[in-house]
């Protein structure tokens, strides 16, 4: 079962190979060892660095591994990709599933999220779903709708104990790796109505994610709905993703 302690994990996308993954490791290790136990922290390096990831993180579980996508399917042909028991392999805790730019370069459909959903669940890897809606949808004014959407086809035909063991992450589409963060109460908005969408929703950690800096993380963190981050950019340096965290929760 999931609680909503805080949780932080650094989405790293196609960056740092497995010896910058080290030397990240290396540098992050002491800096989260300062940081209350009652955080959770993991990253999310590339396929190719989690072996790297995983032996820099040593027998310590301060630090856990997250992996950025997994297939649906548990074994068999399906060129490229990468299945729940590989990432077992490694001790990876979580899966990021849904992100946008999945759905967008990778064609991922809801019913496919939904899968991978699924395949993790069974394998007790957390899924962390991500959801999140165009400026255009935005602008509609159907982003509630969008993301509750998202959340129904993908957790549908969930139990509600399966449910419970997810994380979810809001992640505006518009405000990725643009600078412009989602303003912390629109954030809380859509953070409410996740946590309202289904039964089995009531406890899990929710993410903000989308331009998350050390400067704008503690805003998130007062928003009743809003217990962590999904961080790209600002994770890729020990120091910062650390200042981050530190700043998020201090209070
Ligand atoms: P940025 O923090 O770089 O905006 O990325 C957010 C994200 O997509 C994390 O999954």
């Amino acid at each position: 079962m999931n609680d909503r302690s805080p949780v932080f994990v650094g989405n790293w996308k196609m960056n740092k190979n497995a010896s910058q993954t080290r030397s990240f490791v290396e540098a992050f290790l002491p800096l989260a060892a300062q940081l209350p136990p009652s955080v959770g922290i993991a990253i999310a390096p590339p396929f190719t660095a989690l072996a790297a990831a995983a032996a820099a993180l040593g027998s310590g579980n301060r630090v856990a591994l997250a992996a950025q996508t997994m297939s649906e399917f548990a074994e068999g042909a399906y060129t490229g990709e990468i299945a729940a028991s590989m990432l077992a392999e490694f001790n990876v805790a979580y899966v990021i599933l849904g992100h946008s730019e999945r759905r967008l370069y990778q064609h991922e459909s809801d019913a496919t999220i939904g899968a991978k959903v699924r395949a993790a669940l069974a394998a007790e890897i957390t899924p962390i779903l991500a959801v999140g809606e165009s400026l255009e949808v935005r602008e509609a004014g159907n982003a509630v709708a969008h993301v509750l959407g998202q959340i129904r086809s993908a957790t549908g035909d969930l139990s509600e104990e399966q449910a419970a063991r997810m994380v979810l992450a809001y992640e505006p589409i518009w405000a990725i790796g643009t600078g412009k963060n989602c303003d912390r109460e629109s954030a809380q908005e859509i953070a409410r109505a996740v946590r309202a969408a289904r039964k089995g929703f009531a406890d899990i950690p929710i993410l903000y994610g989308g331009s998350m800096k050390p400067e704008n993380a503690a805003g998130y963190m007062e928003m009743p709905d809003i217990d962590g981050g999904l961080v790209g950019g600002a994770s890729l340096d020990a120091g910062s993703f650390a200042a981050l965290i530190a700043g998020a929760i201090a209070r």
